[in-house]
Parts: structure tokens; sequence; C-alpha cells
């Protein structure tokens, strides 16, 4: 896993290719967003009721830590922190019966200076990362329009400078044409699975949160939930180890599940059911993309993105009037039932 050590971003690879451009086009962006909230334009309004779906680790927040090792690997054999570091590197494909054979770009970093592999971030099977979306099962028209709009700038986060939206803004444009529709035709191809346990409660257990704002479990402690969402991985190391059973549990306030079914099914506001677009039992029609079994962050951030304006592309017009006819809450309790049903 390669988004520990210091200097890195996510990986090796982007981390040097990242190197020259990112604090350009950070400064760039933010310099844009001070120019643009000037004008009134633009609120870095990410409501206090979604902040859990836009975390940011204060400067100085330690790198993921699994500590020493030696770690046990989904096969059972042992491997060392250096062995465990340099997985990022070449991705280990510890399920290869759960996917189609895969294209280099979704493995390997294939040259100097090139593009992470998608797997990196989206996992091997595309089942995605904590707060990362997945994005197998996805059509891949719609991975390739999505890709072009985080090249194009049409894409964006309501938080300017978000740093996981620059990244994937990176990659898109980091990457070749052909290998756009080799990832998408591959991730298209991959069959969705389950991942998430969505528990209601008003408390979650004690955390901790890491540098890009992931949250673990840390002790035997609790927090009171206040309304917000907390999703933790259900095993650092085999996080670490892109284990492909990787589960992730997320603890989401009392009545939340009800509350957003009822909202999915009358479409709230703008009153269009959300499975009149995003078909039967919310697994994705024509470009709409699934919805059933995701991440709930990731949900709740591109509802909210949307609503907000930020995130811009060709078919996004149709999925306007339904972000904006919820409010922030509403979107949270919607994004939790979305998480909890199956793939
Ligand atoms: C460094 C991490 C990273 C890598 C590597 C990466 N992505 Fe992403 N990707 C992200 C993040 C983060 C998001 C979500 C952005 C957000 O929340 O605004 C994302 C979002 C996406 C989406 C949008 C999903 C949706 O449902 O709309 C697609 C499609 C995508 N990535 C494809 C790819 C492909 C294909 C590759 C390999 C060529 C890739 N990504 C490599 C981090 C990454
Ligand atoms: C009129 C059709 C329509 C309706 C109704 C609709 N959607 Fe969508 N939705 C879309 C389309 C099309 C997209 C893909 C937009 C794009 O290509 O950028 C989308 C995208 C999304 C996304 C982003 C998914 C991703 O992978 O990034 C979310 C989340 C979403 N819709 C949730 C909802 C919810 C919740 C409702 C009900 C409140 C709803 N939608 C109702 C058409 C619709």
């Amino acid at each position: 896993m390669r988004w520990r050590g210091a200097g890195q971003v996510f990986g090796l690879g982007l981390a040097r290719t990242l190197a020259p451009t990112l604090a350009p086009t950070l400064a760039r962006s933010l310099t844009l967003a001070g120019a643009l909230m000037s004008l009134g334009a633009v609120k870095d309004a990410i409501p206090p009721a979604l902040a859990w779906a836009y975390p940011v680790a204060p400067a100085g927040t330690p790198p993921t830590d699994e500590g020493p090792g030696p770690f046990k690997t989904p096969a059972g054999t042992l491997v060392t922190r250096a062995q465990l570091d340099a997985m990022g590197q070449n991705l280990p494909d510890w399920a290869p019966s759960q996917h189609p054979p895969a294209p280099p770009i979704i493995r390997h970093v294939t040259r100097k200076d090139g593009p992470a592999p998608c797997a990196e971030c989206h996992g091997m099977a595309g089942a995605g990362l904590v707060t990362l979306p997945d994005l197998a099962g996805l059509p891949a028209p719609y991975i390739v329009e999505q890709l072009r709009a985080f090249r194009s700038g049409q894409r964006r986060s309501s938080r300017p400078g978000w740093l996981a939206t620059n990244l994937m803004i990176h990659e898109a444009k980091a990457v070749t044409d052909d290998e756009m529709g080799e990832a998408a035709r591959y991730f298209a191809a991959t069959p969705r699975r389950a991942r998430i346990q969505v528990i209601e409660s008003d408390f979650a257990p004690a955390t901790r949160m890491e540098r890009f704002g992931w949250l673990y479990r840390a002790g035997s402690g609790r927090q009171p939930l206040n309304g917000q969402v907390i999703e933790v991985p259900g095993s650092l190391v085999q996080m670490a180890m892109y284990d492909p059973a990787l589960t992730q549990i997320v603890y989401a306030p009392r009545g939340a599940i009800a509350r957003g079914e009822a909202l999915v099914q009358s479409g709230g506001a703008a009153g269009q059911p959300c499975a009149s677009c995003h078909g039967a039992g919310l697994k994705g029609l024509g470009l709409a993309p699934p919805l059933a079994g995701r991440d709930p962050s990731y949900l709740a951030r591109m509802l909210w993105d949307i609503h907000s304006g930020a995130r811009g592309g060709p078919s996004v017009a149709l999925m306007q009037a339904p972000a904006r006819g919820l409010t922030p809450r509403q979107i949270t309790e919607v994004s939790v039932y979305l998480a909890s049903l199956k793939p």
C-alpha cells in the first residue's frame, strides 16, 4: 500500500507526477475559488450536516500505519512491512476469478511518470475503498463520460481544492483515450459485490483520523454520532493488502434508513422517484448508474456536488432537479439507505 510515506500522495507514481503539477493546480483552483467567492458565485458551502462526507485531516496528521508486521495475506502467506509497502506498485490480484482479465492500466504503473493503476484507489475488482467509489458494473459509456468530465474541468468538488477529487482529475488527464476505453470496458464487465454493512445507532466506536481524512477504529471507547455518519474499514491489514474480502462498516443515525427509503420512493421535493431513472432496485439503467450498495460518503458528496453545480457533465442535467430537491440532512438519509441496499 502506497499512501503511507512522507511526500506520497496515494501512490509513488502519482506523487512523482504530482510533485510539479499539484501545487500550481491547487494554487490555481484555490485562487479561482477565492475570486469567484468574492463575486458571490461559489460558496465553499459544505453544509455542516454534510461535513462527514468531505473529510479533511488537520495538517500534520500521520498517515496510515498498520504496525510493524509481518502481515498475513489473503492466501495465508506472510509478508514483511517492506513487501506490504511495495504492493501498490504492482497490485496483487488475490481473486482473479472475480473479474475479467485486467488490462495493464488497472494493475500496474506502465510507464515512467505514468498514471497510477486504477485498482490502487478503486480496487482490483472495482469494489472501491473507504470513501472512494466502487466502479464495478458501472456502464462503460458512463465511465468514459465521467473521465472526460474530470479531464475537461466540468466535474469538480464543492470543496475547492479537495485532494481526493483533484487526484482523480489528475489521473483522468494522465491516461490515454485507449486506456480510458480499456478501463471502462473492464470495470463495466466486473460483477458488483456487497461490501457495506450499515449499523444504526446513537454512537459509533471511537476513531482516529489518518492523513486523507479516513477514519479508523481506535481503542474501545465510543463517540456520539450527532447526525453525522462514520465509516470505517473492517480491517486495516485487509485494506493494505487490497483484499477483495474487505468490508466497510457504516454507523448512521437511528431512523436514517427508513427516512431515506421514503425519500427515494417519493423522489423528495422534485417528486421524481429515484428508481424511475436508476432502475428497479436502484441497480442502474442506461446512463443512470447503480446506486444500491455504494459508499455513502461518495453518494452524499455527489448529491451535494450536483446540487451545488460543482459536478457538471453531459448527462448531469437530468439529475439536477432530484439533487436540488434534497436538503443536506435528506442527502445523508438517502445515501445511508442506498448504501444499505444489496448491490
Ligand atoms: C489516486 C486515486 C485514484 C486513482 C489512481 C484513480 N481514481 Fe478514479 N476516483 C478517485 C476518487 C477520489 C474519485 C471520487 C472523486 C470525488 O469524490 O469527487 C474517483 C472517481 C472516479 C469515477 C467516477 C465514478 C462515478 O460513479 O461517477 C470514475 C469513473 C473513475 N474514478 C475512474 C477511474 C479509472 C478508470 C482509473 C484508472 C485509469 C481511476 N479512476 C484511478 C480516485 C482515483
Ligand atoms: C430523471 C432521471 C433521474 C432521476 C429521477 C434521478 N436520477 Fe440520479 N442520475 C441520473 C443520471 C442520468 C445520472 C448520471 C449523471 C452523469 O452522467 O453525470 C445520475 C447520477 C446520480 C448520482 C451520481 C452517481 C455516481 O456514480 O456518481 C447519484 C448519487 C444519484 N444520481 C442519485 C439519485 C437519487 C438519490 C435520486 C432520487 C432522489 C435520483 N438520482 C433521481 C438520472 C436521474
